[in-house]
Formats: structure tokens, C-alpha cells, sequence
């Protein structure tokens, strides 16, 4: 049985896409589900005939938290997979679904928002990428698989980021297929 995954996004959605392009995989895509209307991969998600959902915070915290967490049940995901979602899952959500995040740091170096931009500043020759399992906290979840992305001479922001981006996107794929096995599969 192919495992259900709901993929959550805020942006440009190329870890998504890979995801999607990913054919090998044994899961089914169910949803993408975003917190911003106008996301590239709510598009991606509708060029690949997948269902899509918006949760836009609107001020009440708690009610958004609820939202998310109504709408993602609403699929039934045996796998959340947080590939570039900008907010942080409240503790009912991640241990209700169990949730993975591909961080563009070596975890638990740079956690936060801005990782790559915190890499730089540190003036660090070695970075990298984390997949890891999503816990109540900021990028403190158990790690699965990480691998180191150098940083360059001339390198800015956005170049890293590129850099780091291509590698995240072979190792979410490949962290997908080695976890897959061991999920327990809500639709059983
Ligand atoms: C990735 O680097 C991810 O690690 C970070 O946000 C970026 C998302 O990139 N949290 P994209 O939107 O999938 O291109």
C-alpha cells in the first residue's frame, strides 16, 4: 500500500517538486497544503493534478493552528513532509502526524529562519543540509540524514542557497524512501 503524503509549503516549492517528480517513490502525493495563497508550488501542486489547501494565518494563532491541523487530517497523510513551510507546527500537530523538515543547515548548526544567510555570516567553509523528524521545537527534532554542501569563495546568499537546494532535493527524495518502510499507514 502506498504511503499517503501531504507535502507543506510556502514558496517556490522546488523540494516539492522533487518530491512529485519523484517516480520510484511508494507514497502517494495526496495534498499540497500552504499557508500563502499566492505559493509557486500551490501551482506545481495543480500541474500534477494534486489537491491543494491554504491555511492563511489571519491574527488567532490557535485557530490556524486548529485549521492546519483539521485540513491536513482531512487527507489522512501516513507522512508529513515540511519542504520550505515557513511556520512552526504546534506540538498536537507532531505528534499526531509524524513530520519531517528539510532544514538547509547542518542541524543543530544554524537553526532558524535564515540558515544560510547565519552560515555566511559565521564565516563557515562547510555547511550542508538536514532532513529530520519534526518535534515541538525549532528544527530540534531528531536528525535522519544530513550531508555537507561547501561554502565557496564569492558566495552570497542566494548562490549557497541554489548550492544547498540542489542537494536537499536528491536527499529528501532519498531520506522519503528510507523512512517509507517504517511508517505505520493511518489508512490501514
Ligand atoms: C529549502 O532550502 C528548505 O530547506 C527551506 O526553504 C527552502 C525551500 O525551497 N526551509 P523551495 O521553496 O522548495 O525551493
Amino acid at each position: 500500500m502506498r504511503k499517503r503524503v501531504v507535502i507543506l509549503a510556502s514558496g517556490t516549492g522546488s523540494l516539492a517538486q522533487a518530491i512529485l517528480d519523484a517516480s520510484d517513490l511508494d507514497i502517494q502525493v495526496v495534498a499540497v497544503v500552504s499557508d500563502k495563497a499566492d505559493a509557486q508550488v500551490l501551482e506545481r501542486a495543480k500541474q500534477a493534478n494534486i489537491n491543494t489547501s491554504i491555511v492563511e494565518l489571519k491574527g488567532d494563532r490557535p485557530e490556524w493552528d486548529k485549521e492546519l491541523f483539521d485540513q491536513v487530517k482531512k487527507y489522512q497523510p501516513d507522512l508529513v513532509v515540511s519542504a520550505g513551510f515557513m511556520k512552526i507546527l504546534s506540538a498536537e500537530f507532531v505528534s499526531y502526524f509524524p513530520t519531517i523538515n528539510s532544514h538547509p543547515a547542518l542541524l543543530p548548526e544554524f537553526p532558524g529562519a535564515h540558515a544560510v544567510r547565519d552560515a555566511l555570516a559565521a564565516g563557515v567553509t562547510i555547511t550542508g543540509t538536514t532532513v529530520h523528524w519534526v518535534d515541538a521545537g525549532v528544527d530540534t527534532g531528531p536528525i535522519i540524514t544530513q550531508m555537507e554542501v561547501p561554502v565557496l569563495p564569492g558566495d552570497d546568499e542566494a548562490t549557497l542557497h541554489e548550492r544547498i537546494k540542489k542537494v536537499e532535493r536528491g536527499l529528501i527524495v532519498a531520506t522519503i524512501a528510507l523512512i517509507t518502510p517504517t511508517l505505520e499507514s493511518i489508512s490501514r
